[in-house]
């Protein structure tokens, strides 16, 4: 704004000054209620600065042109009746004016108005004044996406002459008394559009009751719920129906009278509701006049038949999301009018046509679906094409040469092509998405090629081959996302410290050969870092300080040094501090502030030293702290206790040392479910008050816990755990694994009865210590343990029964005094009933019982950009034995797709 803002108000004082003949008052004096139209208009632009960011691009301030020296009715917008004593339509759309409307506005002083055109402008989230109703003559009203705030006025429904509302894309809220009298009132409505508006308390029967001369109604995003019943849909005249995206279902019965009756239909817009009873041969009846035909995400399952689809009109059609099976159908490819074709996210399978004709597509979607073959000729020759999506599918050989420079998003990802990106692509300056990661391609980065992306803002070439030319010099000044991770690149791209100046916010250069100091980057507006696995030497610059919005910092597994800088730790929004093996040292800083946002602090495998700062206290999202592998000391970090959502502490392998005595707080570590603090100089009693706490650990019920990942989409938790015996890094951490590492400490005394309460405990280790007396019977209710180890204590007689039976010699070994099942010592005095050895039957009936199987497995991932192979452990409910000390460890590669579903490239898609 600014500019035009001044220059606009300037000349608002200037012509009060100029006397100025009728229809303007003298001055402003005058009453407002008598105030003639173009003073009233000129008044009502006043109100409001005039901003472009508010507008759609391409736009232009109409009000700005506005001078009084010519009559109103001249003016940009402003529409009069014949003898110009009227002003009966006002048309502002997208003309950047940003301000509030008030009830007292010069709006109203124009009571003739029979057109007013007030979207894609800024109203601050205004109310929509009651005076709205005053406009009897309206016969068409568009507020839409120009933030006007709260429910819409009952006044609204007075408008008995309205032909058109839309009011759609502000979020308004409109209650079941408004929308009734909205729907019998407003007899002469033609199109209503009310999308993104909360209709949450609107009962779906009240559609029944709605104009039957409406020729569009666009009810999108509405949040309204239920099954619509048969006679709702009466619409005769209707040619656009746009209900997607709320909560409705649609049986057969309700399909086929849409089908059959509404004749008319030129746009039908039904994503996201539920049509699962309904098969996709019943597509076939649909009116031939249909140009518009979306059902995405709708679960039509079921084989998409060639030719059940005879629509000669159509030119979009979007069937993407989970529904159909089956050969892609070729037929799709000869409909002649078609711009926009989207399958993607179905399982369709085969190759592409080899040939088409007259094809000429702007959108080709196929993300994610099981096609083979090469990619045929035709794809790089329609000259209007903008968009090509075909990741996600088999495709294997080369990339053609495009044709046509029209192209602006490119997906070809995750398939099995090869060769390198040909050089058309040089040519393609409007492209926007060039995404291809995870095929076999060999690029050279650095090339001419790059030159001409001025809009260039998606760059994924991951787990490709890359090689980085540094010399040729080049800018993409609007680059936002870069991942090159898995890519093979030993030399880091010099421009990177150039591209994209403010507007880069994620570059992921994981798994890579780079080597040499940290490179520089200049964007303030980094959010995300992913550097890890390379072999980064020297320090972390504090130029890393100057990106403020930094929410994801991974710069583990290099050869890093020197000291964590401050910033990081006294940081407002970063998320994730992940900087596990490297060489750091010094103290972590002690500044953390208040209200930080840390959710993860991994620093293992370093050697910091000095005690854990208190601050730390006041990460009140942090979910794991990982300080394993360092050389840090001090007492017991009681102060994490009153941590509400800590999940994860590893503080294994330092050199704390003391009793760990009572908890400070009432109720510590409320979800902790990983604990270990193995291998640090701990003595005294075991900490029986903190076990009494532990409530996440008493929780056995898998379904009371959610079985997922820790971390988010762009970032999932790793861990190095100690598991079985094996140390063993976890790339994602399911948040129903639990377990307590004591082992390696001087702990004294008995093992507390308490234990057996942490009922979820899947691994238990007190080994290494100094423990006596007898181990309590109560551990044998521990029935999820997979892996306990006692051994090197001077424990006594091992109970039975449970689980004890389930873990073999190794579990106890070197006790003083150990005996009893499964040890091949037995107890003296009777002290244990030997009970028989376990038979095949009864193991068998052990394992029916749990009725299922946890495994250790290797899955593989791969979700829109992340992509990546690790361990994880994952349940699989198999009905299989549950395999106590026999685990099965699994390959599998495991495709969680809908996990990110390209969130990314499709944006405002559910
Ligand atoms: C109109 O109402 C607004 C807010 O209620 C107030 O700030 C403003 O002074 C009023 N303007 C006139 C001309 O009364
Ligand atoms: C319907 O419109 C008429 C004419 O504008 C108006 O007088 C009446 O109050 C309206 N009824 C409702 C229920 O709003
Ligand atoms: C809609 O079509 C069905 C048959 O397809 C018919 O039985 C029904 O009467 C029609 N409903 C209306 C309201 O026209
Ligand atoms: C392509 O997929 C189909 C169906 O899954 C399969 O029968 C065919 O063998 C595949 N072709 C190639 C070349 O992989
Ligand atoms: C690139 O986009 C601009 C603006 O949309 C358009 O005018 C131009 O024709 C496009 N270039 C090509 C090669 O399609
Ligand atoms: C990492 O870099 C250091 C020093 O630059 C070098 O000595 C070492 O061999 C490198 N390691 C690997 C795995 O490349
Ligand atoms: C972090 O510390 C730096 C320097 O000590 C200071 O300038 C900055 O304001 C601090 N940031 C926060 C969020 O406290
Ligand atoms: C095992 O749990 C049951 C039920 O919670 C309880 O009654 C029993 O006393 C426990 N057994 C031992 C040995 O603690």
């Amino acid at each position: 704004m600014g500019r035009s803002t001044w220059k606009y108000q300037v000349f608002f004082l200037f012509s009060l000054i100029l006397h100025s003949q009728l229809p303007f008052p003298s001055s402003l004096s005058s009453s407002l209620s008598s105030m003639p139209p173009c003073s009233a208009l000129l008044h009502f632009s006043k109100s409001f600065s005039l901003d472009q960011r508010v507008s759609a691009s391409n736009t232009y301030p109409k009000t700005a042109s506005w001078r009084e020296d010519k009559h109103c009715c001249s003016w940009d917008g402003v529409e009069c009746d014949k003898n110009k004593s009227h002003v009966v339509g006002l048309d502002l759309t997208s003309s950047w004016l940003m301000g509030h409307i008030h009830s007292n506005g010069t709006l109203f002083f124009l009571p003739n108005l029979r057109r007013l055109n007030l979207a894609d402008n800024h109203f601050r989230g205004s109310l929509i004044p009651s005076e709205f109703g005053n406009f009897k003559s309206l016969t068409y009203l568009n507020l839409s996406f120009s933030v006007f705030s709260g429910q819409i006025p009952f006044e609204i429904s007075q408008l008995s002459s309205l032909v058109s509302l839309d009011l759609s894309k502000n979020g308004l809220l409109i209650k079941a008394p408004v929308w009734k009298r909205v729907i019998g009132n407003l007899t002469q409505l033609r199109e209503l559009i009310l999308d993104r508006t909360n209709m949450s308390s609107i009962r779906t029967n009240s559609l029944m009751n709605l104009s039957s001369s409406l020729t569009t109604l666009s009810l999108r995003y509405c949040d309204l719920r239920g099954k619509l019943e048969n006679n709702i849909l009466c619409l005769p005249s209707i040619q656009t129906l746009d209900l997607s995206e709320n909560w409705l279902s649609i049986e057969a019965p309700v399909w086929k009278s849409v089908i059959g009756n509404l004749t008319q239909l030129r746009e039908l817009l039904l994503g996201g509701t539920n049509m699962s009873s309904i098969r996709p041969n019943s597509l076939t009846n649909l009116s031939s006049s249909l140009t518009t035909l979306s059902l995405h995400y709708c679960d039509l399952r079921g084989k998409l038949e060639d030719n059940i689809l005879c629509l000669p009109s159509i030119q979009t059609l979007d069937l993407s999301d989970y529904s159909f099976n089956g050969l892609l159908p070729s037929s799709l490819f000869n409909l002649p009018n078609l711009s926009t074709l989207d399958l993607g996210y179905n399982q369709l399978v085969g190759p592409l046509p080899s040939h088409v004709s007259g094809l000429n597509l702007i959108v080709l979607s196929l993300s994610s679906n099981f096609l083979n073959g090469t990619l045929p000729s035709w794809l790089f020759s329609m000259p209007s094409l903008e968009t090509l999506y075909l990741d996600r599918n088999q495709f294997f050989g080369e990339i053609g040469e495009f044709k046509y420079n029209s192209l602006k998003n490119l997906d070809l990802g995750y398939n099995k092509l090869h060769g390198s990106i040909p050089r058309s692509v040089s040519r393609l300056v409007n492209l926007t998405i060039l995404s291809l990661p995870s095929n076999n391609l060999s690029i050279m980065l650095g090339s001419k090629m790059f030159s001409k992306f001025k809009n260039l803002e998606t760059l994924d070439l991951s787990n490709n081959s890359v090689s980085i030319n540094n010399n040729a010099a080049y800018a993409l000044p609007n680059l936002q996302y870069l991942n090159l991770a898995y890519s093979n690149i030993s030399e880091f791209p010099r421009w990177l410290g150039d591209v994209g100046n403010n507007s880069l916010y994620y570059v992921d250069l994981r798994n890579n050969l780079l080597q040499g100091q940290f490179p520089t980057l200049n964007s303030s507006n980094l959010q995300f870092i992913f550097f890890s696995n390379n072999n980064l030497t020297g320090e972390i610059p504090s130029l890393i300080c100057d990106a403020i919005h930094l929410g994801v910092l991974d710069l583990s597994h290099n050869n890093l040094s020197g000291m964590i800088p401050k910033c990081l730790v006294n940081s407002t929004s970063l998320s994730v501090l992940d900087l596990r093996m490297n060489s750091l040292h010094g103290t972590i800083p002690t500044t953390f502030v208040i209200r930080n946002n840390f959710r993860t602090i991994n620093l293992n495998g370093n050697q910091l030293e000095g005690p854990l700062p208190p601050s730390l206290a006041n990460c009140r999202d942090l979910e794991i702290l990982d300080l394993g592998n360092n050389k840090i000391n001090g007492v017991f970090p009681y102060w994490l206790g009153s941590l509400y959502k800590l999940q994860v502490l590893v503080i294994r392998s330092n050199r704390f040392q003391g009793r760990i005595g009572n908890p400070k707080t009432k109720f510590p570590f409320p979800n902790l479910r990983i604990i270990d603090i193995s291998n640090n100089q701990f003595n005294g009693p075991l900490p029986i008050k903190y076990f009494k706490y532990l409530k996440a650990m008493k929780i056995v019920e898998e379904s009371e816990v959610a079985s997922k990942y820790m971390g988010e989409n762009y970032y999932q938790d790793s861990l190095n755990i100690m598991m079985k015996g094996h140390y063993i890094e976890m790339e994602r951490v399911l948040t129903i694994l639990t377990s307590i590492d004591f082992s390696n400490n001087s702990f004294r005394g008995e093992m507390p009865k308490i234990i057996g309460r942490l009922k979820s405990l899947k691994g238990l280790n007190f080994s290494y210590n100094n423990l006596i007396g007898y181990i309590p019977s109560s551990i044998g209710n521990l029935t999820n343990l997979e892996w306990l180890d006692l051994s090197f204590n001077k424990l006594g007689h091992i109970p039975s029964g449970n689980q004890f039976n389930t873990f073999n010699n190794n579990s106890y070994t070197e006790n003083l005094g150990l005996c009893g099942f499964p040890l091949s010592r037995t107890c003296d005095n009777n002290e244990a009933k030997q009970p028989p050895p376990p038979t095949l039957q009864q193991d068998e009936n052990l394992e029916h019982e749990n009725g299922f199987g946890w495994q250790a497995v290797s899955i593989g991932y791969a979700s829109g950009t992340i992509f990546g192979m690790f361990m994880g452990y994952l349940m699989f409910k198999i009905g299989k034995p549950k395999c106590l000390v026999r685990m099965v460890k699994l390959e599998q590669h495991i495709m969680l797709r809908r996990l990110k579903k390209n969130a990314h490239k499709r944006g405002g898609r559910r």
